[in-house]
């Protein structure tokens, strides 16, 4: 059985579904670790790139525009998420291609000049064979570049949302350190020590400290907390009386990162280099 069967069934259930849905917003919230991975990874035009857990397909979209007259593929393993992104590369008439497939068993050809990701890479229940498998893509002097979170405590912008509305909802079981999930890769040397035994040298590990904009204002701000991240799995099953105080505290404790241009706390990420 494929080890990463519950990722894969997680990505194509309602949280794919949902996360397919509101894929614009995403992409606001992203939108300074895109511009911090894109100068990181600095594609080059002509070369031809891959994009892993491309999501809904706008890093891809971004990668293809960045490389043009070169090429950009996507490929992840949300069915949900990949129909939005072909979507979207139809909206935008531009030629990539996607393919549902788990990076960590694809049986890759060495063609790609640079292996890309934006928190795509953490889901795997064994990463050093997973990295191993990616490294096929890489085309002799050829580079990998993704981006993953540094931990929960260093992001204020899922933290501060969790801990205002924490006293009202259930215990939370405590999280394997390096489960598959969003903070997997918290530990830069665990990360290092993963991509080196998975072959790959001169890894290059920087810090990349970005603001994370919730929403335009308060009320935006509040909601999205409870819509996706820590918060929202954590408040999943309580009525509508419980989270409106959530959403009142959320309010009150992100009310300091309110900002003309929208509700900016902190975000920390690991941004990680790499050659085959
Ligand atoms: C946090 S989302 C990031 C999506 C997109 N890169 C973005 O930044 O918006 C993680 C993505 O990784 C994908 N993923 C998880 N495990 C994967 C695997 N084994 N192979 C390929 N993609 C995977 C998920 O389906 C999901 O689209």
């Amino acid at each position: 059985m494929n080890p990463n069967l519950k990722q894969i069934e997680h990505w194509n259930g309602p949280f794919g579904q949902f996360w397919a849905s509101r894929h614009e917003i995403n992409e606001f919230r992203l939108a300074n670790v895109h511009e911090a991975l894109m100068a990181f990874a600095a594609p080059q035009p002509g070369s031809h790139v891959l994009d892993i857990g491309c999501g809904c397909g706008w890093t891809t979209l971004g990668l293809a525009e960045a490389v043009a007259p070169g090429k950009a593929v996507g490929l992840d393993v949300s069915a949900p998420m990949l129909e939005t992104a072909r979507l979207n590369a139809n909206a935008e008439k531009l030629d990539v291609d996607f393919i549902e497939a788990d990076a960590s068993i694809y049986p890759f050809t060495p063609e790609f000049d640079l292996v890309f990701s934006r928190f795509g890479v953490m889901f795997f229940a064994h990463p050093v064979e997973a990295f191993a498998n990616i490294r096929r893509a890489v085309r002799p002097g050829g580079r990998l570049a993704f981006v993953c979170w540094r931990a929960f405590a260093e992001n204020p912008w899922t933290y501060v949302p969790f801990e205002a509305g924490r006293e009202l909802c259930p215990p939370q079981p405590l999280q394997e350190p390096h489960a598959p999930g969003q903070f997997a890769f918290a530990d830069g040397d665990r990360v290092r020590d993963i991509l080196a035994r998975a072959g790959f040298r001169n890894i290059r590990i920087e810090r990349g400290d970005v603001p994370i904009n919730l929403g335009a204002d308060l009320d935006e701000a509040a909601a999205a907390s409870l819509g996706t991240g820590t918060l929202s799995r954590a408040a999943a099953d309580l009525d509508e009386a419980t989270r409106q105080k959530i959403r009142d505290r959320v309010r009150a404790a992100l009310a300091p990162y309110a900002t003309p241009d929208g509700v900016s706390p902190p975000g920390s990420c690991w941004l990680v280099g790499a050659e085959a």
